[in-house]
């Protein structure tokens, strides 16, 4: 597995959503200019969604208007519908990505309409999205399980993917939204919707409640899959998912790759200092193992 591994940062969006302490605008800018920094260089940096349904995400305009002058970076945001893409547009998104899932009751919970609904509200986002020239990427929740509506099947999975894919998704992110999945059902799961989607173009996006994201990720990356994304110092969670925690965190997966011979032009010391001083802000410890270890050793050497 010697190649190359591309790393979507969705901590700024995903991260920072489910946060109760409040994070100013001008700080969201600077954890995206320190993750930048870093060497991370495709960040989620916010949604276009509802300010009742997420206050964190509010002021996502000016967030995205603060970071985009890097040329070289891609900076992603949520966009559940129409009334978000005009927000996103204004604002100077260049990438968006419209969420569905694989099951009802989190799709109720979540955007407050069926799947089907769903699929028919990114239609038209879609296609102005297209004539725009702004990319899409397509997310599926709840593709390993559901809190409200426990087992998905693969199938369910595979079915949401084809429509946003045949919609022109350049990239359909799988979202094991309450980190339930384990490595074997990870693997068949990615085996499924790659007869639809092509490997190349699925991403994992695993929650870590239960622990089990790296060893997911790595049975994915055994099927050939590629993109991960990943939450500096595993920050991350949906208020309407209960229970879930954060994602994967950067940390821990870039030091995984770099143990397997894969460079991520990550720098772990920069990555570390910016998940410093968002968990200062948000007022409690990152839950990424790598940073804990590397703030741990700093300790002992100072
Ligand atoms: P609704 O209530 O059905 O929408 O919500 P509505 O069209 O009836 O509008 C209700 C109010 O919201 C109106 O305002 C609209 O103007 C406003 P009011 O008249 O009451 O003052 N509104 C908006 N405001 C700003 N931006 C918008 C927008 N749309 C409507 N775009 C809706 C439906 C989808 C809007 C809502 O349920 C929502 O925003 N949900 C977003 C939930 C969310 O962001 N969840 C977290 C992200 S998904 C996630 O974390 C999973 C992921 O990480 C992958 C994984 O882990 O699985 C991606
Ligand atoms: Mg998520």
């Amino acid at each position: 597995m010697n190649d190359q591994v591309r790393i979507v940062e969705v901590g700024p969006r995903d991260g920072l959503q489910n946060e109760k302490t409040p994070v100013s605008i001008a700080a969201r800018i600077a954890f995206i200019e320190a993750l930048v920094g870093a060497g991370l260089h495709t960040v989620e940096v916010g949604a276009f969604v509802s300010p009742k349904a997420i206050p964190q995400m509010v002021g996502s305009d000016q967030v995205l208007r603060g970071v985009n002058h890097h040329p070289d970076s891609e900076f992603h945001v949520l966009v559940p519908n129409e009334k978000g893409y005009d927000a996103a547009r204004a604002a100077g998104a260049t990438v968006i990505a419209v969420f569905a899932s694989a099951s009802e009751g989190f799709s109720r919970a979540n955007i407050n309409c069926s799947v089907a609904e769903s699929i028919e509200r990114f239609k038209p986002v879609v296609n102005r999205a297209k004539a725009d020239g702004i990319k899409v990427r397509g997310y599926i929740s709840c593709v390993l399980g559901c809190p409200y509506d426990g087992e998905v099947k693969p199938q369910a999975v595979v079915d949401v993917a084809r429509t946003l894919w045949e919609f022109g998704c350049y990239e359909v992110s799988l979202g094991d939204t309450i980190g339930v999945g384990t490595p074997v059902k990870a693997r068949q799961l990615l085996r499924a919707v790659a007869g639809t989607v092509p490997i190349a173009h699925l991403a994992m996006h695993f929650h870590d409640t239960y622990g089990q994201a790296l060893a997911n990720l790595y049975a994915g990356m055994e099927e050939g899959a590629r993109v991960i994304d990943s939450a500096a110092g595993g920050l991350g969670g949906c208020p309407y998912a209960p229970g879930a925690t954060g994602n994967v965190a950067t940390e821990d997966v870039v030091y995984m790759l770099e143990g397997m011979g894969i460079a991520t032009g990550v720098d772990m010391a920069r990555l570390v200092a910016a998940t410093n001083e968002i968990s200062k802000l948000i007022g409690r410890p990152p839950v990424s193992r790598v940073a804990a270890a590397i703030n741990a050793k700093r300790r002992v050497a100072n």
